[in-house]
């Protein structure tokens, strides 16, 4: 493991993204994909098929070696109820991934009322060639998210569980993270000593990903990841 682990962080399209970097060797993938509210643009199906799309690719980068993990909310349209954690299984099958866990991570309370979006986010892992180990098991609800850089980040205690799970049961040191935003995936990652790749298409999200850190007070030598942006263009 790198004592200084690198962070490069490209501001582009994920979607070309990984399919020009397939497979990523030595990876696996950490991503929390976006909502019909990021991609407003699209109607409801059409993003239902981007969505699915989108994690398949995630999934079909992700080396043998290496874990694909979701982090997703579901959200409520019209009344009825999208449930991410299913679309990202149809990708899954599509893929050749077996599902290894399905985490429920508590957005409030248990008992707490709502209505549009559920008190639970869905954090899901998938291998092709790894497989889930007796010896080391995990609580299957979380009672928190940890802490959240802005609304639509992965919770940071989640974070925390996946490079955890990658480091005990994959060879891969480097975290993909296609959908980056601000960079919490990224940050958590190289706390942990692993290299981190990150793609997000905007721009002002993209640089705070670059330079997003949580344990400011250390030394910087010790703590800070060298780090790349690199531009659309590049
Ligand atoms: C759910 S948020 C990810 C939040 C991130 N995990 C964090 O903790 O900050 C999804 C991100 O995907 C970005 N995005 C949307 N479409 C994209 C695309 N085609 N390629 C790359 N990034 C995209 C959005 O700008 C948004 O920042």
């Amino acid at each position: 493991m790198s004592k200084h682990p690198s962070r490069t962080v490209y501001c582009q399209n994920a979607i070309p993204w990984l399919k020009e970097h397939a497979p990523l060797e030595g990876c696996s993938v950490v991503t929390s994909m976006p909502d019909i509210s990021g991609l407003s643009h699209l109607s409801l199906d059409e993003w239902k098929e981007w969505f699915v799309e989108a994690a398949l690719l995630c999934l079909e980068a992700t080396p043998d070696d290496g874990v694909t993990i979701f982090y997703q909310t579901d959200i409520k349209v019209d009344g009825t109820w999208v449930d991410k954690g299913y679309l990202c299984h149809r990708a899954a099958e599509r893929s050749g991934a077996h599902m290894l866990w399905h985490k429920i991570v508590c957005r409030k309370p248990i008992d707490t009322p709502s209505f549009g979006r559920p008190g639970y986010t869905h954090l899901l892992c998938y291998s092709r060639g790894v497989r889930d180990r007796v010896e080391q098991s995990y609580a299957d609800v979380f009672s928190t998210q940890g802490e959240m850089t802005w609304s639509r980040a992965m919770g940071r205690a989640s974070c925390e569980f996946a490079c955890k799970y990658i480091l005990s049961h994959t060879k891969t040191r480097t975290v993909v993270d296609p959908f980056c935003g601000y960079g919490t995936m990224l940050a958590v990652a190289n706390e942990r000593g692993l290299d981190a790749i990150g793609v997000e298409m905007g721009k002002k999200r993209a640089q705070k990903a670059r330079t997003l850190f949580f344990n400011e007070e250390r030394e910087p030598s010790e703590s800070r990841a060298s780090s790349t942006l690199v531009a659309a263009d590049d």
